[in-house]
């Protein structure tokens, strides 16, 4: 039905026209009137002239409202815009960083949260959001590893479904739900050095192993759109990919939604070298299968002309406008363009008290407990003294994060403001603020370079700590430490705020450090000293109500690292899923072993890996049959016990290995998990299906199937596993 519709409209438009369906440009004037400098007025003409698919930047009804009508009553064909933003953890109200919302391995907590950010942009004129970002990252240098669901291609996939179901919906024609864009397309999070932009080099099997199965997850769940990305890999831009995006995504994968640009990625080829100016970068993305341009005024300069050469093919056009109108017809833009345009919803819909306790919800299921010796948490409410230290434990801004959408500066409730919510009035509630984080400058500030000021902080903060009967110190990174741009060389704590911990640990071990971040941090040190860690991440809106839940018992957390906490950045990139090398182990106190001779391999916290206020035990792992053939399967059981005396919530992780492959295969691969809640005292016996998709990958025939061989299974509570069986397959 759709598909006649399109038909019938390419048939009535002009090549101009079309082409115009693939312009993308960025709302940057005051959209509820016509623009005043020259730049922009080019842009509003070309509206009218309906010479431009979509909008970004443009978060108002009365802006939304203003362009679509200026497109629908002086175009020809009055084909509505889509409208873009980036709803990467929340429109207004903030959710947590998607990397923090996904140690919750929650999935119906991430599609709810995914859910109300649609609700929250559509009533704001939204519909297109440019998440989920479905990048794998194992290097937390790079600053955007906040914006994603970690290192592991198992998990990345089962959340960037969440995510896209939360934003679509099961019917993208209501007015609550948006069309979302798996991205970047692909491969931007394997950045050499972390450094953002820059090359990547990845092997075939690495992309298809690794970095693809999310974006692969993503077409199958029916992303309305996927962007594409920055990087190069292995010499070619992803946006000028043919083989990416033209062979494998759309064709092998059968995916019919429309690749947008990222930011002047197609111009963007020719500093890359691959394209000699905007013509010809506007040639190598259309013939690669790039749809839409953004921002790059490559399209719009170059495609009608190489039409007219004859290099490139009207029917790649026809086929880049056909995907665009698509999602306009699937959003139901043609029945009711103005459909998102609702005064009353933008006044009713946003920041709304039931949306703010969603935020608080999540955000407490995201936090990670990494230590807790002698069970210093949780706290008691009516303990006699707090002394809570740090600026970020007083920071409103910082828990919002990086890509914040249209959230209010200094909008969350702080760390400080939660304690004192949570606790009776008796409790004598001090706070100081010990240093300034230490960034602005450089985050890496030198020993010398911490200050007077800052030394005069340490001194109260010590004085306070000494009166209190516990220490809660807030470390870390300010909210834009991480994100676009923001790689470093440095991931441990700053020198003023290594010098404030260590001056509060001699006045009081009583610490509890409550970890404020959107990256993995190198920690060791304060990992050694301080008796309880919880990772906090940046928790968004709800922020110190969340971690108030969490240090005050409750809630009792339930969060698993979905990345590597590392000890050194030297380890970097680091990842559960290595390949053993061809010398893993050390034989007779060698040094010819990979490893590094100033630090362990391993990481200082794991994936997977999270305490709860209670204890969790796993016996009796049992596999129903030992091999199976294809069409078959092995039913793996295991019983959980909660051995503690408090309820609490565990993932149950399940990770398998291939012993020899047609190419080397990980040590271990998560293969699945379920989040189980269990009243102390109780057991209960969790089952996981082994079946032939489980077992498949890209394998040396470059196509996906499961190879005959051995295998094993392990499963436990983090990536370190302790019960672990034989099994096997064959054809
Ligand atoms: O969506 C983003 C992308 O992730 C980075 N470049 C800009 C885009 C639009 O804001």
């Amino acid at each position: 039905m759709i598909e006649k519709k399109i038909d019938s409209l390419l048939s009535l438009m002009t090549l101009k026209e079309k082409i115009g369906q693939l312009v993308l440009y960025s709302g940057s004037w005051d959209v509820t009137g016509p623009p005043s400098d020259v730049g922009n007025k080019e842009k509003y003409e070309k509206l009218k002239n309906g010479e431009v698919g979509a909008m970004l930047n443009v978060v108002s009804v009365a802006g939304t409202t203003e362009l679509q009508k200026t497109v629908i009553e002086n175009s020809r064909l009055k084909i509505p815009l889509l409208f873009g933003y980036d709803v990467i953890h929340g429109f207004k109200t903030i959710f947590p960083v998607p990397l923090a919302e996904s140690a919750s391995w929650d999935l119906e907590a991430i599609r709810k949260s995914s859910s109300i950010a649609a609700k929250e942009a559509t009533a704001s004129g939204i519909n297109w959001a440019y998440g989920p970002m479905v990048d794998i990252s194992r290097d937390a240098r790079w600053g955007r590893v906040m914006e994603g669901a970690g290192e592991d291609p198992f998990l990345g996939s089962k959340i960037a479904v969440a995510r896209i179901q939360g934003f679509q919906g099961d019917d993208l024609s209501k007015n609550s739900t948006l069309a979302a864009c798996a991205k970047h397309f692909a491969a931007y999070g394997f950045a050499e050095g972390g450094r953002d932009y820059n090359t990547v080099s990845v092997g075939e099997f690495e992309l298809h192993n690794t970095i693809l199965p999310p974006f692969k997850a993503a077409a199958k769940a029916g992303v309305a759109t996927m962007m594409n990305a920055f990087n190069e890999i292995d010499g070619i831009p992803a946006t000028g990919h043919k083989e990416l995006q033209r062979d494998i995504l759309k064709e092998s994968w059968d995916w019919d939604g429309f690749i947008v640009s990222d930011w002047a990625s197609i111009a963007e080829m020719i500093p890359h070298g691959y394209a000699k100016d905007e013509v010809h970068a506007a040639e190598r993305a259309i013939l690669a299968g790039s749809d839409m341009d953004m921002e790059g005024r490559a399209y719009e300069k170059g495609l009608e002309q190489l039409v007219k050469e004859g290099k490139v093919d009207e029917k790649l056009i026809e086929d880049a406008a056909r995907r665009i109108l698509r999602v306009k017809y699937q959003l139901g833009l043609f029945d009711d363009p103005y459909k998102y345009c609702d005064k009353e919803r933008e006044k009713n819909d946003i920041y709304t008290k039931e949306n703010l306790e969603a935020s608080r919800d999540v955000a407490k299921k995201s936090i990670v407990l990494l230590k807790n010796d002698n069970e210093i948490l949780p706290l008691k409410k009516d303990i006699k003294s707090i002394a809570v230290i740090g600026a970020l434990a007083n920071d409103k801004d910082s828990p919002i994060g990086s890509w914040r959408g249209m959230a209010t500066a200094n909008s969350a409730v702080s760390l400080l403001e939660g304690i004192k919510a949570a606790v009776s009035k008796t409790v004598k509630v001090s706070y100081a603020k010990g240093v300034k984080i230490g960034v602005g400058e450089r985050s890496f500030i030198k020993e010398l370079d911490v200050n007077r000021e800052d030394l005069t902080g340490i001194s109260e903060a010590v004085s306070i700590a000494k009166e209190a009967e516990v220490v809660v110190l807030a470390i870390g990174e300010e909210a834009f430490q991480s994100g676009e741009g923001r790689s470093q060389v440095s991931i441990t704590l700053t020198a003023p705020q290594q010098k404030l911990f260590e001056a509060v640990w001699a006045a009081n071990k009583n610490i509890v450090a409550v970890l404020m971040n959107g990256r993995p941090l190198a920690i060791s040190n304060i990992a050694k000293k301080t008796p309880a860690i919880l990772e906090t991440w940046h928790l968004g809106s709800e922020s110190g109500n969340a971690i108030a839940d969490v240090l005050f018992g409750d809630y009792n957390p339930s969060g698993k690292l979905p990345v590597s906490f590392p000890r050194n950045v030297g380890q970097m990139p680091l990842y559960y899923n290595i390949k053993n090398t061809g010398r893993p182990t050390n034989k007779n106190d060698m040094v010819f072993w990979s490893h590094y001779t100033d630090e362990q391999n391993e990481a200082l916290f794991p994936f997977g890996f999270g305490l709860s206020y209670t204890t969790f035990e796993y016996k009796n792992l049992e596999l129903d049959v030992s091999s199976f053939t294809s069409g078959g399967a092995i039913t793996v059981s295991v019983t959980l016990a909660n051995t503690g005396k408090r309820k609490g919530k565990e993932v149950v992780q399940l990770y398998i290995r291939d012993i020899i492959g047609s190419i080397t295969r990980p040590v271990k691969e998560l293969k699945g998990f379920e989040l189980v809640e269990l009243d102390a005292g109780k057991s209960k016996t969790v089952s996981f299906t082994i079946n032939e998709e489980t077992i498949q990958f890209y394998t040396a025939n470059k196509k996906w199937e499961a190879e005959p061989g051995q295998f094993k299974v392990f499963v436990g509570g983090s990536s370190k596993t302790t019960l672990e069986a034989d099994f096997s397959f064959k054809k």
